[in-house]
């Protein structure tokens, strides 16, 4: 067997370098540190592009075969902490070729036929990108199942429905956590459409304008459960779009965390005392010994921050790139990475403290009973007795001043008070001021009404199953 050039690449990367890289070039340029991460996808397209290279007699039956048995040799050391990432190899692709050759000779120098790293680099990415996809789509389902569960006990609960902050109507607060399953349900078919642009094959792009080899692509696409190839053999290794609409899915899915987090934060503040959180997702303060906080929650908000920092990143690192593979893409990874990282810790978590989050059901249907809540329902009152509803909505406004200046609600006015601003108010008044009833009139299509609530908990559940 002759040299590997591999073993030489510190010193030059061909004949053609006539000095070797200095160590911060070395150490500036190399990727291994973070893209080893890689080595299982990129071993699985390497034998896939081996297995092809056979078939189609590009290289020999023996040559597969060493590269397969050198292959196994090293998925079994990194598997076992036994591999040598050497800094000097750059990169993920590099690493393991060079140990092949190592270990099988000619067969391994003959692997990288008809391929570049830049079409194995993208592809890889794909692969990686696949898989981790793959386990985010239970956990989303998860998130789901944990506020659908919990909406189920709850489809009685009262609590005050806010806009600008500030009391507006009742709802329950199924209704309220099923606005976040509509949230999640949607990004995760965010995300399931993301998967269908992921899931297309570089490999047999080689550098840039395609291989002058005999390459089967569909082949290689289908050993690798890919949909399908890259058209376009440029496109193929240059763009990380499909890396940008992961990283779009993960904000959007982030920001709805993010606001979900920010009310459990507010519903534990003793202002408001809507819920308690288990102590397990609480931490204490050094200084202060009566305190816990939601720290679980506030981070989780927070790290919606550093998600949306990725896309921005990921989108400015492309914006200037002259077509086609630049080095810039190496900088992808990091970023994609800690996106994966974040979401896949975030969604477990946050379903884990949503299961187990304690309702004070008293406290919420208290505070819907403070702030007018039913005044609309007093409006749409008066218009049933025939007002136009902009008289209703006068009348009502002035009937609250009074409400507010005696100190009461507007049920606990005597029906004589309230037939002075309408002689149309009658006794059944009582029940439409009421928070249930306020609740069981809204009982149109997306309603809070508990009809619509529970008929929607029902679809969730049959969805989720
Ligand atoms: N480590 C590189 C990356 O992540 C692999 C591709 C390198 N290709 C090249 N032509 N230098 O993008």
């Amino acid at each position: 067997m002759s040299a590997n050039p591999l073993d030489n690449k510190a010193q030059a990367w061909s004949a053609l370098f006539s000095e070797p890289m200095s160590e911060l070039v070395q150490r500036y340029t190399a990727s291994v540190g973070f893209d080893q991460r890689l080595w299982r996808a990129d071993i699985e397209g390497s034998l896939a592009h081996a297995r092809m290279l056979a078939a189609q007699g590009i290289i020999g039956a023996q040559d597969l075969a060493d590269i397969e048995r050198g292959m196994a040799q090293i998925v079994g050391e990194i598997e076992r902490g036994e591999f040598t990432w050497k800094l000097e190899l750059e990169d993920v692709h590099l690493n393991i070729e060079a140990r092949l050759t190592q270990l099988v000779g000619d067969a391994g120098k003959r692997l990288h036929t008809g391929r570049s790293r830049n079409d194995q680099v993208a592809t890889d990415v794909r692969l990686w990108l696949r898989s981790e996809i793959d386990g985010l789509l239970p956990l989303l389902r998860q998130m789901q199942s944990a506020l659908v569960e919990l909406a189920a006990e709850h489809t009685d609960t009262v609590m005050p429905g806010f806009t600008h902050l500030q009391v507006a109507q009742p709802v329950s607060f199924a209704h309220h956590l099923l606005a976040y399953v509509e949230m999640f349900s949607r990004d995760a078919d965010r995300l399931a459409d993301v998967r269908k642009r992921v899931n297309r094959l570089p490999l047999g792009a080689a550098a840039l304008a395609g291989t002058s080899y005999a390459l089967d692509r569909e082949r290689v696409a289908r050993e690798l459960a890919f949909d399908g190839v890259c058209e376009n053999s440029l496109d193929a290794v240059s763009d990380r779009d499909f890396a940008l609409e992961f990283a779009g899915f993960a904000s959007i899915c982030m920001v709805h965390v993010s606001r979900l987090a920010e009310e459990i934060v507010l519903w534990m503040s003793q202002n408001v005392g809507f819920i308690d959180l288990a102590d397990r997702y609480c931490t204490g303060s050094s200084i202060m010994p009566q305190k816990r906080n939601p720290d679980v929650a506030e981070l989780a908000r927070g790290k919606s921050g550093r998600v949306i920092g990725h896309l921005m990143g990921l989108l400015t690192l492309m914006k200037g790139q002259p077509l086609t593979y630049n080095k810039d893409n190496q900088e992808d990874k990091e970023p994609l990475f800690d996106t994966v990282d974040t979401v896949r810790d975030t969604l477990r978590i946050m379903a884990e403290m949503v299961g187990g989050m304690k309702v004070k059901a008293q406290a919420m249907e208290a505070a819907a009973l403070r702030g007018y809540a039913t005044a609309t329902d007093l409006a749409d009152y008066l218009v049933k007795k025939g007002l136009p509803f902009r008289d209703a909505h006068e009348t009502v406004a002035h009937a609250v001043k009074v409400a507010i200046q005696q100190g009461v609600d507007l049920s606990q006015l005597p029906l004589a008070t309230l037939q002075g601003f309408n002689a149309h108010i009658g006794a059944d008044v009582f029940e439409v001021l009421s928070l249930r009833g306020s609740l069981n009139a809204r009982n149109v299509l997306g309603g809070t009404a508990p009809a619509q609530v529970q008929a929607r908990i029902a679809a969730h559940r049959k969805r989720l199953q």
